[in-house]
């Protein structure tokens, strides 16, 4: 398993480009399974994650071809079942339910297991499915669904205790496409990542409007076809860069992201003391690093709050910014793994009730840490940029899951950084 070596002290500055949404990209990919046609996604970032769902996507009978960040799906004849040893893999591959049910009015896919961000059910997605006309049966660890005589549009609500669901969204949206009717959606994820797919899936043919919003309305249709279509950029990558830059930087700059999906972090980020400044398309930004630092205090949302997906990232920010600062995840209440590696290396942070509370401290230590997921992991390769001494990240697989490239591009921002295979 490789490991990354962080050599803390140096200063980042320069510029990169931020990649692909991997959030958006695997529900698209998914969504390549409701058309016999070729379908084209450009921009589709070369991590784990994605690689996981072509396969599964090949494995379920469709021609792929990937060069660099183009991938070509042709879904001409497609099976029915995904295949358990892929799916366990990634809880996102449970999107594939959706479009398989809605071609074929049958789909068996394994429940997803649990990860250590907390207990992801998928009970939402089920209710949708069953709205829809399905009927579904749990056995063995697995979900078979069929709808003999199609799905017929209806009215949904899919709000659950922690908020809407994302994929679950995804999912109901994309099975609607090809229903009988109408089907309304209340409650739904409004993530800029489910308006890129809705924007993919109207491309092809569908019918949806609303999508962005809490309400998403469907108007099923007979078929979809092939279609050509670049992924937005990363807002999760690109929010972890700006924390790095944040601590580390002299001016650094981010090209290709997207204003409008940067609000919540970059008013976090300017609230602690730091100042970000787009250009006039708000398609890139210059992060300079604050003198007059503060603590803040960060309550997790669904979008347009503030996204649970970049919470251990500020956690790693605050761990050396002067004062209290509170961060609260609603959406994952244990996602708060990063907190023990940090105290290891010297921050002074409370977890408790799904709430953090950092002391800032002058500055942290290097120590060897664990990665456990994806975001804590990348929290941890940002508090090694200024720790004292090298901090060396084991289990480095979980970042590789959704960053792409990330020893390359801190490098290219003068990170002194280097990947070591075991
Ligand atoms: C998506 O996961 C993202 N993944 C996650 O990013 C992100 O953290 C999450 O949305 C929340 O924003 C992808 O898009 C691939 P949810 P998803 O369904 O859709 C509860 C990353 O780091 N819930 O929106 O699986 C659930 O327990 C990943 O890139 C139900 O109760 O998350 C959670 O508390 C991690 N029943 C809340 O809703 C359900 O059926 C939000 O989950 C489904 C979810």
């Amino acid at each position: 398993m490789d490991k990354l070596i962080v050599h803390g002290g140096s200063t980042l500055e320069g510029s990169i480009n931020i990649s692909g949404s991997k959030n958006a990209s695997l529900p698209i990919l998914a969504a390549a399974l409701l058309s016999e046609d070729d379908c084209i996604i450009r921009r589709v970032p070369d991590v784990s994650d994605t690689n996981y769902m072509i396969q599964i996507l090949g494995a379920l009978g469709a021609d792929v071809e990937r060069s660099s960040g183009t991938v070509r799906i042709t879904c001409a004849k497609i099976a029915d079942t995904a295949p358990y040893e892929l799916v366990r893999r990634m809880r996102a591959s449970i999107c594939v339910m959706g479009p398989m049910l809605a071609r074929l009015g049958r789909a068996v896919v394994s429940l997803p297991g649990g990860c250590v961000i907390g207990d992801r059910p998928v009970d939402l997605h089920l209710k949708g499915m069953e709205a829809l006309g399905a009927k579904i049966e749990i056995e063995g660890g697995d979900i078979t669904l069929t709808a003999k005589n199609g799905l017929k549009g209806t009215k949904i609500n899919l709000a659950g205790t922690h908020g809407p669901t994302v994929l679950g969204t995804d999912n109901v949206m994309m099975a609607a496409t090809l229903a009988e009717g109408t089907t309304v959606i209340e409650d739904a994820a409004a993530e800029p990542e489910v308006l890129d797919l809705a924007n993919f899936l109207n491309a092809m043919g569908a019918k949806i409007t609303g999508a962005g919003t809490r309400t998403i309305t469907i108007e099923g249709v007979d078929a979809l076809h092939g279609v050509e279509h670049t992924v937005i950029p990363d807002r999760i990558e690109a929010g972890t860069f700006m924390a790095a830059a944040a601590l580390a930087g002299n001016d650094v700059t981010l090209k290709r992201v997207n204003r409008e999906h940067l609000k919540a972090i970059t008013a976090a980020i300017e609230e602690s003391g730091h100042k970000i400044e787009f250009n006039k398309a708000g398609t890139q930004c210059t992060i300079h690093r604050g003198e007059q630092l503060s603590g803040v205090e960060i309550e997790t949302s669904p979008y347009p709050g503030y996204p649970t997906d970049m919470q251990a990232q500020m956690t790693a920010l605050l761990a050396t910014t002067p004062g209290i600062s509170v961060i609260k995840d609603t959406i994952f209440p244990q996602r708060f793994m990063h907190c023990a590696e940090l105290k290891r290396m010297g921050a002074d942070i409370k977890v408790d009730n799904g709430t953090a509370v950092v002391h800032g401290v002058k500055k942290l230590t290097a120590a060897p840490v664990m990665a456990s997921d994806l975001r804590a992991s990348a929290a941890l390769v940002l508090a090694g940029l200024t720790a004292k001494g090298s901090t060396t990240i084991s289990r480095l697989y979980h970042i590789d899951r959704g960053y792409e490239h990330i020893d390359e591009k801190l490098l290219m921002l003068g990170a002194e950084v280097e990947r070591v295979r075991d």
